[in-house]
């Protein structure tokens, strides 16, 4: 069974808590959260304020992407939003271990994503830790990018991996996920699937939610 996390990154902020009532009616299962510092990535997305609106709204479980440099600072803050789970990127964190522990101290789910050029070998020593693996299909930072197709062999290299440790790791991919591709990466062993402009630049963001929730 498939998990798909909408990222409201491409949603309408204008109106987005109509938008975040339509997920509510939707048959997504999460919500991905993109939050970006102009530093790790270079753009700047949204911070705590926007996060409060969600958090009120949504009656989905968020699924939080910090693309923020030292984002042990923020963890405790994120943290009392409960989302499902709290994701950093393994280029930011130089105690990654730590990091990890301390979002698990909550009771979340930690999540680590790794930038398209990050091999998979590199979670060799920590997967075992890792609840959930976001595969990066595009450079972070902007929605709307072209799926970069290198990201097959890092699904397979990672399901791998996860098989040879006996690990429990869900494997996330986030960028460029449409209908044209999501049958493949589930197909790869893909776990959840992130789609941003696929769904809410649609005429239709809730058939085409439907979409790919019935793909196989
Ligand atoms: C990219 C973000 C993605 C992005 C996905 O930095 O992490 O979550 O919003 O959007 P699409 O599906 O349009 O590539
Ligand atoms: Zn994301």
């Amino acid at each position: 069974m498939m998990l798909l996390s909408p990222s409201i990154l491409s949603s309408n902020f204008g109106i987005l808590e109509k938008e975040l009532l339509m997920l509510n009616e939707s048959s997504c299962d999460w919500v991905h959260i993109d939050v970006m510092d102009g530093v790790f990535v270079p753009n700047i997305s949204f911070g705590f304020p926007v996060l409060e609106v969600i958090k009120n709204t949504s009656l989905k479980p968020l699924d939080i992407h910090l693309m923020i440099t030292n984002p042990d600072k923020y963890i405790e803050k994120f943290a009392s939003y409960k989302p499902e789970v709290l994701t950093v990127h393994f280029e930011a964190c130089t105690h990654l271990h730590r990091t990890i522990q301390k979002i698990k101290s909550y009771d979340i789910k930690a999540g680590v994503a790794i930038n398209p050029h990050t091999p998979i070998n590199s979670l060799e020593s920590i997967i075992n830790e890792i609840d959930v693996v976001c595969i990066m299909s595009v450079n972070p930072g902007f929605g709307g990018q072209v799926f970069i197709e290198n990201t097959f062999s890092k699904i397979k290299a990672l399901k791998n991996l996860i098989t040879k440790q006996k690990s429990n790791t869900l494997i996330q991919i986030d960028g460029g996920v449409s209908d044209k591709n999501a049958a493949a990466l589930l197909k790869e062993g893909s776990d959840i699937l992130v789609a941003g402009n696929y769904i809410f630049k649609s005429n239709d963001p809730k058939d085409n939610i439907n979409k790919l929730k019935n793909i196989k």
